[in-house]
């Protein structure tokens, strides 16, 4: 699939905006603030169906009634997605073939590998991010394991609301409440700890060739999904959040869980934040986005469209050319403050 044009109306700081692409690769160049990521996010609600960084009161043009976004692809298709007053209130569609969804169905979906500027700084960052930042990356593969990680966190929600309700002074009580959502944490925990560590493996087994293709060194790297506590089965975690049941009223939320694992790079057998320098972290995370855009092509056989916002001319000149060479089967589409060359 590739991107032939968008028209966007009344999105973020755009009234109107038209762009066309190109095959290969497309610069969009403009000002801080005029408003290039906002054209990156409206490609990845269109393609995906959700933005990447906001919601839609967010996204609307101040003092706008709506706004809407349409993609033409170069075959001919054509996605529009329009949020508008819908029995007085605002919604979201999606039209595609003629109909509209209320959320854009599975088979109109495309991948996007998406490069932010942040995600340069992931190394050093805080486990929520890393977790957040391997999330999408896991849930952009596997369908099973957004719906399990949703499904993970609402119980998460309700199970903290509880534990804010009651204090620690009724604890046979809050026993009774609390108990089936503990089982479900759980349960999607534990499954969603396997997923996690599947799909750690599979990064691990390509990882350090991945690097060295582009650093053209000999380091090696490993990518660590260190967990909270130890490898326990789905009985020992619920055991765990009985037992530290009292911790959690007192504190208001649950101590444990995967919602606290965290993610180590392991740089030449040291921890990478720390021991590898700026440019071996470029190469760090440009080999994840590679390994993320091989992944996709492999489960899916589609080659993702490449988002890179404002991380091109961040690059020296040789890995930009290794990010040329590596997806130079996909479609991307870059923003950047100058013109690239
Ligand atoms: N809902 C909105 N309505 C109007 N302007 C907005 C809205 N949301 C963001 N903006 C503005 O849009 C501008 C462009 O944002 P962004 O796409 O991030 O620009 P860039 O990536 O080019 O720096 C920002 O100046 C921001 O204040
Ligand atoms: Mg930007």
């Amino acid at each position: 699939m590739i991107i032939k044009s968008i028209k966007l109306d009344n999105f973020r700081c755009h009234k109107e905006f038209n762009f066309d692409f190109k095959k290969k690769t497309s610069i969009i160049v403009g000002e801080n603030g005029s408003g290039k990521t906002s054209v990156l996010e409206a490609i990845y609600i269109a393609l995906l169906g959700k933005s990447f960084r906001a919601t839609d009161p967010d996204i609307l043009k101040r003092d706008s009634e709506f706004y809407r976004i349409e993609i033409n692809f170069t075959n001919g298709e054509k996605t529009v997605v329009a949020y508008s007053l819908i029995n007085g209130v605002l919604k979201k569609q999606f039209l595609v073939g003629e109909k509209k969804y209320l959320r854009l169905p599975k088979k109109y979906r495309y991948p996007i590998v998406l490069f932010l500027p942040d995600d340069l700084h992931l190394i050093g960052s805080s486990p929520t991010r890393k977790r957040d930042f391997f999330d999408r990356i896991l849930g952009g593969l596997d369908d099973n394991y957004s719906n399990l990680l949703n499904r993970y966190e609402k119980a998460l929600k309700q199970r903290n609301d509880l534990l804010k309700k009651y204090s620690e002074f009724n604890l046979d009580e809050v026993k009774n409440v609390i108990f089936s959502w503990n089982l479900l944490l759980a349960k999607y925990g534990v499954e969603i700890r396997k997923k996690r560590q599947e799909f750690i493996f599979e990064i691990n087994n390509r990882l350090t060739e991945t690097y060295r293709s582009i650093a053209e060194n000999s380091d090696i790297l490993e990518l660590e999904y260190q967990l909270q506590g130890e490898d326990i089965s789905e009985s020992e975690y619920l055991k765990r959040l009985e037992d530290e049941l009292q911790r959690d009223l007192i504190l208001g939320h649950t101590g444990f869980g995967i919602h606290r694992d965290n993610y180590n790079f392991i740089f030449n057998n040291s921890d990478a934040d720390g021991s590898a320098s700026r440019g071996e972290v470029r190469s760090i995370i440009l080999a994840l986005k590679f390994i993320e855009a091989e992944l996709i092509y492999e489960k899916t056989g589609k080659r993702p469209i490449v988002l890179l916002d404002d991380v091109f001319s961040e690059l020296d000149e040789t890995r930009q050319k290794s990010l040329t060479s590596n997806f130079k089967d996909n479609q991307v589409i870059i923003t950047s403050v100058d013109i690239v060359n």
